[in-house]
């Protein structure tokens, strides 16, 4: 049953149709849980207030699959926006963002241009940018637009999905580069044939993805809610004199809030990721696919 509804809410996280009537709704089903607000006024309050008991951020203005220049350049601004607003408010927080939320489904010309755009002006301000992972069909050209733009910026990094197959092989690619990577288990709906069908094989890969790039000297950021994970990576750290310095855990706003603030009173880095804008539909079905549990935050909400 939880396969089957993970299926249903994943396939329609990209329907065209209901993202655009979600838009017209702003956030209501509940998505408010996971999303910090519509405007970047709101966002940059949630970060305030993050930074005050110890967590720091990374900001995503929600957008992706964009498909007109129009809506490119528009994402685009918001991220330059974003980083003005980090400059100019203090707080403490990085920036994510997708390539398809700047074209690259258009051209990689056109998502190259604005990402030059992007790293210069987050090199200017000392801020550090992270580019999600999207589908399967988009890991290829987003690694090779990683090690493009590694020739010119060090302040940006990448994710890397444990459920995928070619996962292992990336890594030993990306160490050449000594990129700083985001290490998540994966949220897009996968065939068989490119992703670990299941979950403990996805969870053995991920722990294993994590312990060789620490090894291996890399900033590693550990993006789980998974307790397990969090437990076993806090031993390995301390078993094999792995600074603090050089790994910290990843959340989402919303989502196990007491674990990130208890992670933080134990001393260990803890950034939260904020998602802000109109455009949530399809993160907030990624959030339902992961925890159907939260379809009664919906089904709540619904009659509010
Ligand atoms: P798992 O799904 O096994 O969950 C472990 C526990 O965490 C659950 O038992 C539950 O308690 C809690 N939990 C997990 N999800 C929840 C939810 N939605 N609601 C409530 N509780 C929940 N993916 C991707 O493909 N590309 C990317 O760029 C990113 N980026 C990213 C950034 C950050 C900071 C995080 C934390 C995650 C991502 N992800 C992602 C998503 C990631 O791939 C994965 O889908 C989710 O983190 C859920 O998996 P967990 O590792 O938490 O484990």
């Amino acid at each position: 049953m939880e396969a089957i509804m993970r299926s249903f809410f994943l396939s329609f996280a990209k329907s065209k149709f209901a993202n655009k009537l979600a838009k017209k709704f702003g956030h209501r089903f509940g998505a408010s849980k996971f999303v910090a607000g519509e405007t970047l006024h709101q966002a940059i309050e949630t970060v305030s207030r993050l930074n005050m008991d110890g967590r720091v951020v990374t900001l995503d203005h929600l957008g992706e699959f964009v498909l007109n220049e129009h809506d490119a350049n528009q994402s685009a601004q918001m991220v330059l926006q974003t980083l003005d607003a980090i400059e100019e408010s203090g707080v403490q927080s990085h920036v994510s963002l997708k390539l398809t939320s700047l074209g690259l489904d258009i051209s990689k010309d056109v998502c190259i241009a604005h990402m030059h755009a992007i790293l210069r002006r987050a090199k200017d301000y000392e801020i550090f940018v992270r580019i999600d992972m999207e589908d399967y069909s988009h890991c290829q050209v987003t690694l090779d637009i990683y090690k493009e733009l590694r020739a010119h910026y060090d302040n940006f990094g990448v994710v890397i999905q444990a459920y995928l197959y070619r996962t292992k092989e990336d890594m030993e690619r990306l160490n050449d580069y000594q990129a700083n990577l985001r290490l998540v288990k994966g949220a897009y709906k996968e065939s068989h044939e490119v992703a670990f069908p299941d979950k403990q094989d996805v969870d053995a890969n991920f722990l294993s993805i994590i312990k060789t790039h620490l090894l291996n000297g890399n900033y590693t950021a550990i993006a789980t809610q998974d307790d397990k994970i969090i437990q076993a990576t806090k031993d390995f750290v301390e078993t094999n004199n792995i600074a603090g310095d050089q790994f910290e855990f990843q959340m989402l706003f919303g989502i196990c809030d007491d674990l990130q603030k208890q992670l933080v009173e134990q001393g260990y880095k803890v950034r939260v990721y904020v998602p802000f804008g109109v455009d949530w539909f399809g993160y907030f079905m990624r959030r339902l696919a992961e925890r159907p549990a939260n379809v009664w935050f919906v089904l709540k909400n619904l009659f509010k």
